[in-house]
């Protein structure tokens, strides 16, 4: 492995993309990107950046950020938790180290929402600790240079790839940790062809020898995911749309949602629930249908557009722009709001 670091370093050295958060080293910057690309590809992620940058520069502004505000930056990236560890995090940066992102690894690893990956992210990149950052760009390329057919989803496999590579992690920590990654996600590639051809490390790769590399990682089987089925009531009155706020508790706890009922119901089930909630309608109509996937879970979601002529008082009701400018909605009601957006009867 050790002959793969300088042609490696030299490759990034010429191909490294210019991304926002690589413009100048900074620990607040480096965080927030590092925590945002554990769940979204890099070009999905640099609009949430500036963004993010643009409302919140320093960690002294994300400390006292209103959490409503700091969901709604964040919405539709998921694993909303994440957000508010970053939040919790950035008060105890502020109150015990002044507003700098601490520089020890045991430091780093005590506050909130920060793990061995992004700890040693921040540290390698902006301190040029020598810490090996492992995600999964790194474990397949790894797998694949050695020819290994290890189950990347094992603990012990991680850790045995993480004290490999700490072996020869050069002085260039930081590069050599983006490098690793970012070889994964342009040359190395997941699904369908790596483009060995083009690859700073094919002469030392066992995979492309073996012509197995299309056969790693090898991964342990996905559990199937549980379908869980809902009817999405979209409510208008007069222009505005009914809201409710999820509960303090669970999945996507505290965020905006439509109304909505478990299963699926029929549009006179729908008629009769309402009779039940004394809420007198005006028109009902099919919507759209749309599943939405998350990490263990489906939503199978079908919808009402239903007219109502009061606003009852078990929604928040607010116009369109409104919902779009202010409320955090998860992913998975997009489709509904973009659905109700280019409705001509709103
Ligand atoms: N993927 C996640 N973090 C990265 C980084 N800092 N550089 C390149 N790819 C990455």
């Amino acid at each position: 492995m050790k002959e793969c670091v300088e042609p490696l370093l030299e490759w990034y050295y010429k191909n490294r993309r210019m991304l926002p958060w690589r413009e100048k080293v900074d620990p607040y910057h480096v965080w927030i990107s590092e925590v945002m690309l554990q769940q979204t590809r890099i070009e999905a992620v640099i609009p949430y950046y500036e963004r993010f940058m643009a409302e919140l520069p320093t960690v002294f502004d994300l400390a006292q950020v209103d959490e409503e505000r700091l969901l709604k930056l964040w919405e539709g990236l998921g694993y909303y938790n994440r957000a508010r560890n970053l939040k919790k995090a950035a008060s105890i940066i502020v109150e015990k180290y002044q507003g700098v992102f601490p520089s020890e690894m045991v430091d780093a690893l005590a506050l909130p929402g920060i793990g061995e990956y992004t700890a040693s992210a921040v540290l390698s990149i902006c301190y040029s600790r020598p810490e090996v950052t492992v995600d999964g760009n790194v474990l397949r390329v790894y797998m694949r240079l050695q020819n290994s057919f290890e189950n990347i989803d094992m603990i012990s496999v991680k850790k045995q790839v993480r004290s490999a590579l700490a072996q020869i992690i050069p002085k260039e920590a930081g590069e050599f940790n983006q490098a690793f990654m970012e070889l994964g996600e342009v040359i190395c590639l997941p699904n369908g062809m790596p483009k060995c051809d083009i690859c700073p490390l094919k002469d030392f790769c066992k995979s492309r020898r073996e012509h197995t590399f299309l056969n790693l990682p090898v991964r342990k089987p996905k559990n199937a995911k549980k379908n869980q089925k809902y009817t999405v009531l979209l409510f208008v009155c007069h222009g505005k749309i009914a809201l409710h706020k999820r509960s303090d508790e669970g999945l996507l706890k505290n965020l905006w949602e439509f109304p909505n009922l478990a299963g699926f119901y029929s549009e006179k089930e729908v008629l009769q629930y309402l009779r039940d909630c004394s809420i007198s309608v005006e028109s009902i109509d099919t919507a759209l249908s749309y599943t939405h996937v998350f990490t263990h879970l489906k939503w199978s979601m079908e919808s009402f557009v239903i007219t109502v002529s009061e606003e009852s008082a078990l929604y928040v009701w607010e116009d369109l722009e409104n919902i779009v400018q202010n409320y955090a909605l998860p992913s998975a009601f997009q489709p509904f709001l973009n659905h109700l957006l280019g409705s001509d009867r709103i």
